[in-house]
């Protein structure tokens, strides 16, 4: 007895590998803890199955082999495999560093190349702009440039006094005031509006009306303002608005970006009383103690991220809302010049 014949399977095994042969379901390659009965029957079998493929890749492996610079190896190849690797002739050829290379170059230029390409791809994802929802993901250059149209946001809670100051800006600076809030109640009131009803609920129940429609509001508002003016410039004071992150985004991203957020600073103490006061003589749907809780709790779980995020930016100026209205006048006009210029 001798383990030749079990050497000589392996080798067949390995050959019909490197020929590129493909043995679906083919059996096993035997170990040594297998029984000697086993290691026969496994060697027949794979005598057999080598056989049987022989033919279908000789002429392949011929093929593949015949640049090998070796004549002598060459000729050996050319045999068909099953006498090469399963006789007792002669041993088959030591590997050669030519065999090697054909065995591995077509692996080693896929590897390269699948390699070469991702690092081309994350090299190039490193110049792209952060995905996404930040700046939902477009391209889309915005209606209006800043070098023609200056917007000023002008943030605060619910009866903060945010009208009131943008009314003595507009005044005094010759801004442009458009307040969300009116623009949605008059949209809310037009005839024939298909927002009417969706607006008034959201106004009543203190929540934020779609983005879509509030700054579809603020763009015609903007136009037809700067379609009066000779030179289609304007200064906006855009009013209780953006009251939520996805507003502040998509308006920056599709009308115009923003200079800074003026933020009336109140408490809500104060807010609520001035809101009760107005609410007497305002008709408002929504100065009442029902709807201001609700606009209380909409501010603050949804508008102040809007703050903060722009607050992280240093794009925020903040005046302190509480004392009567000439006095936070005063420190708004003081704010702004150092913001802006003294000519703001
Ligand atoms: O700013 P004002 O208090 O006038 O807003 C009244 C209501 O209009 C808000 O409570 C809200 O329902 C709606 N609104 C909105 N989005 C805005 C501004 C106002 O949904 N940017
Ligand atoms: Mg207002």
């Amino acid at each position: 007895m001798s383990t030749t014949p079990a050497v000589s399977a392996r080798q067949a095994w390995r050959q019909l590998m490197r020929a590129g042969a493909r043995v679906s379901g083919g059996p096993t390659l035997p170990t040594r803890q297998q029984p000697q009965h086993q290691l026969r029957q496994c060697q027949a079998a794979f005598a057999r199955q080598a056989s049987s493929l022989a033919a279908s890749t000789s002429r392949r492996a011929t093929a593949r082999f015949s640049s090998s610079s070796s004549s002598s190896s060459s000729s050996v190849l050319r045999q068909p495999l099953a006498r090469r690797t399963y006789s007792s002739g002669p041993k088959p050829p030591p590997r050669t560093s030519g065999n090697q290379q054909i065995k591995f170059w077509p692996f080693l230029i896929v590897i390269a190349m699948g390699s070469g390409g991702y690092m081309l791809l994350v090299s190039r994802r490193k110049d792209m702009p952060p995905n996404a929802d930040s700046k939902a993901g477009s391209d889309a250059t915005p209606a209006f440039s800043p070098d023609d149209v200056t917007v000023l946001f002008v943030l605060g809670g619910p009866g903060a006094g945010k009208g009131t100051q943008c009314a003595r800006l507009v005044r005094d600076y010759g801004f442009t005031h458009l307040s969300a809030g009116d623009l949605l109640r008059a949209e809310q009131e037009r005839p024939g509006s298909q927002y009417g009803q969706l607006i008034k609920d959201c106004i009543r129940n203190g929540e934020i009306v779609p983005m879509e429609v509030t700054i579809a509001l603020l763009e015609n508002a903007m136009r037809a303002t700067l379609d009066k003016t000779a030179d289609k410039k304007a200064r906006f004071l855009i009013d209780g608005f953006p009251r939520k992150m996805d507003q502040a985004l998509k308006f920056e991203e599709v009308v115009c970006p923003a200079k800074l957020v003026l933020f009336y600073d109140c408490p809500e103490a104060v807010m609520e009383g001035r809101l009760l006061e107005r609410g007497k003589t305002s008709g408002r749907a929504d100065d009442n103690a029902e709807s201001i809780r609700k606009r209380f709790r909409t501010f603050v779980e949804t508008s102040m991220p809007v703050v903060r995020h722009y607050e992280a930016e240093g794009r925020v100026v903040k005046v302190d809302a509480t004392p009567p209205p000439d006095h936070v006048y005063s420190d708004t006009r003081e704010k702004l010049r150092k913001a802006l210029g003294d000519k703001f």
